[in-house]
């Protein structure tokens, strides 16, 4: 799966497990450039979320690997980046996902799917056709080693399992929402687990990235070493 391919225009990964800050500084930098973001993991969120609402995942009688990329590909995927937000919207077959797939649960789902090659072939050209319109910021897990191995900026975040959970069990509480640490912790233990040893695509570094660990660092912090290195590479961002 690992072909070449050039871009018309720049693409800068980051890949990284959840809870690492891929998000926060992906948006910054789409921001600053005017680029187009890619939020590859929530694909997989919104496959994973398709596929346990048709019940395919608790059906250990299903060829499920050939239902999950039928179910992709009868799915129609976009992002549109709303600045009053500061998110990004996804329209599922032309209409906004109403369903919330930022949660643990569905984050589960989505490492489940994401382990088998038909899915992640499905959704090959999703993912590479959104460089073909302009610059790209693509967050994921195999954006520097799969997708854009030939992208000029690679950045693999990451953060220490309980760093990520203390994050995690933060944003909840001040959400106003229950947050058990232990549950969070073990259940980012089990994700990291499938999404690093899986066979296909597995969750690392790309030789030619820069390795970030954020669990001591904020994401003012992240983007300034962000920016220093995009700088290195020929693209400029604002500090
Ligand atoms: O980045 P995220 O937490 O939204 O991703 C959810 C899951 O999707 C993650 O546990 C693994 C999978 N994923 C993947 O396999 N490849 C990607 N490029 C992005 C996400």
């Amino acid at each position: 799966m690992t072909t070449t391919h050039q871009y018309p225009h720049p693409v800068i990964c980051i890949d990284g497990p959840s809870g690492a800050g891929k998000g926060t500084l992906a948006y910054r930098l789409a921001d600053e450039l005017g680029f187009s973001l890619l939020d590859s993991g929530a694909l997989y969120r919104i496959i994973g979320l398709l596929a346990h609402k048709a019940n395919l995942l608790s059906d250990a009688t299903l060829d499920l690997e050939n239902q999950l990329e039928k179910l992709t590909h009868s799915l129609n995927l976009a992002f549109v980046i709303n600045h009053e937000t500061k998110m990004v919207e996804i329209l599922v077959n032309g209409e906004p996902l109403v369903d919330d797939i930022r949660n643990e649960t569905v984050g589960g789902y989505a490492s489940k799917v994401a382990v088998f090659p038909k899915v992640r072939t499905a959704l090959l050209d999703v993912q590479r056709d959104m460089a073909k319109r302009g610059g790209l910021i693509a967050d994921g897990r195999d954006m520097g080693t799969v997708i854009f191995p030939d992208a000029p900026v690679k950045v693999f975040l990451t953060a220490s399992a309980k760093a990520r959970a203390d994050r995690r069990v933060s944003q909840l509480t001040k959400a106003g929402k229950a947050a058990d640490y232990e549950a969070i912790l073990a259940e980012i233990v089990a994700r990291d687990e499938r999404d690093q040893n899986r066979s296909v695509a597995p969750s690392k570094p790309a030789d030619d990235a820069l390795v970030l660990d954020s669990s001591e660092l904020n994401a003012e912090q992240v983007y300034e070493k962000v920016r220093v290195f995009c700088q290195s590479k020929g693209i400029n961002l604002p500090n």
